[in-house]
């Protein structure tokens, strides 16, 4: 039976530019839409921006910009990755938008008429400075625990302890500095522990598919949690002011972002109809009518640190809604992405750089195929590891793949005017495809990605044994054995043309070109044609070139010496006047334009969080095979950190040593191709050259902290 699909992916907060974990799920989601569409089923795949909450109001504020401008000028970078990875959503919206007003209001009305919305008051945490009451993240103060200072509202980092922020010792507000005072309001819930929703969501999880194993587990845990672990109703309202849905008949209530988030999936979807895009894409059906309909199936992909909202609230919220509202089919989880072994961070900006990674020329679909066969159907993290990724694409893609098509077509060209002829063994050929193809359908179809690609692979090991055995380069040499050189690389033809059918999902650019260029077909390639034995082929034109390992070390350069495309794409400083285009502008304009802006103000505690030392420079050498790079060991006076820096063209090392410098102590360590850079020296450069060495005034000793 065909079915319709409706797809999403998280929708991602809109303070930032995509990061590699975002473009590892979309790229999963994208493989799995791409192949349901080749299977013959109809996939309408929406994502949007997640607009609304506190991070985003204060950010833009903090910038001089309205949210809605923020918003604006992160989306208008959104195109460029998509495109750039190949990912083909159908439709890009927003959760501050006219349908997700509605949509979110009328959900809510919904529960409340249901009985499962209610008000009390909350006692908490208030900005007087600020007049605004404080999330835990705004809120610091000594742990009442082990009395480190500077710890967050709602946990220690240094003992782990957890607490409520009332307990902090001399709390004060990230935001001014100001102590907060305790402030009552009331506040709305929704009733997640009402034995309906208990009851309902138990049934849920149990549904075959609708998640996987280890994440109804997990989500069992919370459902039946007790004594201090016990599910808990989900608060729901925030208090003017925020960047929000107002809450209907609530002056000066919002709803809390989790709310309205993923209420955007349907606001994207109700978009994408209303603006007649789903009609365009073979949908006939209205908005309301396609959601509720029997075989319409609601599929979200999401990240393992979100699977609470989607697995309790999301279906219990749409649940008690009710018609036209529909609960998820599939919620599939997945784990996150690390590079070379650690973790990623927005915040210190490790991990690497999608934007860059197309900008120094790399190809989008060697990503998709190494992420393609890491992938599999659990909540698994996956890690980018480069030497790998080298190694995995040059053997798989380029020694398994394309080079039977280049060696195969180059005879078929030269001895037989690209026409290809069959031997009597075909049938068993096409046989063996059929069979293959069923084995890397259920792959797919289950998510099981990285076996799909192992089932192609094997089956191309197979097709280049057999080449090889035939030796064709020596019948080639025979007028007597034409006919067999001609079988040899017409098998091997066919043998790719299955090949590029199953790689559809993961290489769409390759196979379109394969469809074309090579065989010739106006149009994409469809599943069934890996039943047909291709009977022409044009002359080979270059499919894919190998990975140079150098372009790996130019993306993962450290941060210091490359320019950092993230923030050219998307400045963190536009300003005021200068909305999306702008923006835009500055991306093409590239880093110099806006060099020297001066950023947008950080609250004192943003640079608190920057732990600057004092370090004396043990020693400093050279590092083979970095032009940039000099390799320091840096004394903080209790320690030894190695900091590689993009200082060579500046100093002779030797010059370095006994030196006092700053460095930055606590960035996350950085895996680079020379060994592991524990930190970064703070330099100045600038239109008078540079990197100039800071150092402090006499009598700083290393492992002084600056501040
Ligand atoms: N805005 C919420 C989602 C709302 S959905 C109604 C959010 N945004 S996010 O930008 O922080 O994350 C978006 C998605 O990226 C989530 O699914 C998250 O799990 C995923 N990832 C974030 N970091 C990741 C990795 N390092 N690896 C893989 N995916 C990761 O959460
Ligand atoms: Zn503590």
């Amino acid at each position: 039976m065909s079915e319709t699909f409706f797809v999403t992916t998280a929708l991602p907060y809109a303070n930032g530019p995509f990061h590699i974990g975002h473009i590892m799920e979309y790229i999963q989601a994208d493989i799995w839409v791409r192949f349901q569409r080749l299977q013959g089923h109809r996939v309408h795949f929406v994502g949007a921006d997640d607009a609304h909450g506190a991070p985003i109001m204060l950010k833009a504020e903090a910038e001089g910009v309205t949210p809605q401008e923020l918003v604006q000028r992160i989306a208008a970078g959104r195109p460029r990755y998509l495109e750039g990875f190949h990912i083909g959503f159908d439709h890009w919206h927003s959760t501050d938008s006219p349908e997700n007003v509605a949509l979110s209001q009328d959900i809510y009305r919904r529960l409340k008429a249901a009985g499962l919305i209610y008000a009390r008051p909350v006692e908490q945490f208030y900005d007087p400075l600020k007049g605004m009451f404080l999330a835990d993240r705004y809120i610091k103060g000594e742990c009442p625990k082990c009395h480190s200072k500077d710890q967050y509202g709602d946990a220690c980092e240094v003992c782990s302890s957890v607490y409520s922020p009332t307990e902090l010792i001399e709390p004060y507000s990230t935001l001014t500095g100001a102590k907060p005072v305790l402030k009552t309001s009331d506040h709305f819930f929704f009733r997640l522990s009402d034995p309906r929703c208990v009851a309902f969501l138990h049934e849920w999880l149990e549904y075959p598919g609708h998640v996987q194993p280890q994440v109804a587990n997990k989500a069992r845990e919370w459902l039946s949690g007790e004594g201090d672990r016990a599910l808990s109703d989900w608060d729901i309202s925030r208090d003017a002011p925020y960047f929000g849905i107002a809450i209907p008949d609530a002056p000066g209530k919002y709803f809390y972002v989790w709310l309205d988030a993923p209420v955007g999936y349907l606001a994207s979807l109700k978009n994408y109809f209303d603006s007649g895009k789903a009609r365009a894409n073979g949908e006939l059906r209205g908005f309301e009518e396609f959601l509720t309909a029997a075989d319409t199936r609601q599929v979200h992909f999401i990240g393992k640190d979100i699977i609470y909202f989607h697995t309790l609230f999301w279906p219990a919220m749409l649940k008690f809604a009710g018609a036209p509202y529909k609960v998820p089919d599939n919620v599939h989880v997945h784990g996150f992405i690390t590079v070379s072994g650690e973790k990623m961070s927005k915040s210190r900006g490790t991990g690497i750089s999608p934007l860059r990674y197309l900008e120094i020329g790399m190809n989008p679909e060697w990503l998709r195929y190494y992420i393609a066969a890491k992938l599999n159907a659990n909540v698994v993290d996956i890690d980018f590891n480069p030497d790998d990724f080298v190694a995995r694409v040059n053997s798989d893609l380029i020694g398994k793949y394309v080079n039977i098509a280049s060696r195969a077509a180059n005879f078929i060209t030269r001895h037989f005017e690209g026409v290809i002829e069959y031997g009597p063994a075909l049938e068993a050929l096409t046989q063996e495809a059929r069979w293959v193809a069923g084995q890397v359908r259920e792959s797919y179809e289950s998510r099981e990605f990285g076996l799909a690609m192992r089932q192609t692979m094997t089956f191309a090991d197979r097709i280049n044994q057999e080449f090889d055995a035939r030796q064709p380069w020596v019948a080639a040499k025979d007028p007597g054995r034409r006919a067999e050189l001609q079988d040899t690389c017409a098998r091997a033809l066919y043998g790719f043309k299955v090949l590029s059918v199953l790689l559809t999902p993961v290489l769409p650019e390759v196979s379109g070109r394969v469809a074309r260029e090579l065989f010739g077909l106006e149009r994409p390639l469809r599943w069934d044609d890996l039943l047909e034995p291709p009977s022409r082929v044009n002359p080979y034109q270059h499919l894919m070139t190998r990975v140079d390992p150098k372009q790996l070390d130019a993306l993962l350069e450290p941060a210091e010496t490359q320019t950092d495309t993230a923030k050219t794409a998307e400045p963190a400083k536009a300003p005021k006047a200068s909305p999306a285009p702008g923006a835009a502008a500055a991306a093409k304009a590239g880093p110099a334009s806006q060099a020297e802006a001066v950023p947008a103000t950080i609250a004192i505690d943003d640079f608190k969080k920057v732990d600057l030392r004092v370090a004396r420079i043990a020693a400093a050498e050279h590092v083979a095979g970095a032009d940039k790079l000099l390799k320091l060991t840096l004394d903080l006076g209790h320690e030894t950190r190695t900091v590689f820096a993009g200082i060579k063209a500046a100093y002779d090392p030797q010059t370095l040593v006994g030196r006092l410098t700053v460095m930055v102590a606590n960035l996350a360590p950085r895996k680079m191709k020379f060994g592991l850079s524990e930190g970064m020296v703070l330099a100045a450069s600038g239109e008078a050259g540079g990197p100039y060495l800071l150092s402090p005034d006499s009598g700083a000793t290393p492992g002084m902290r600056i501040s």
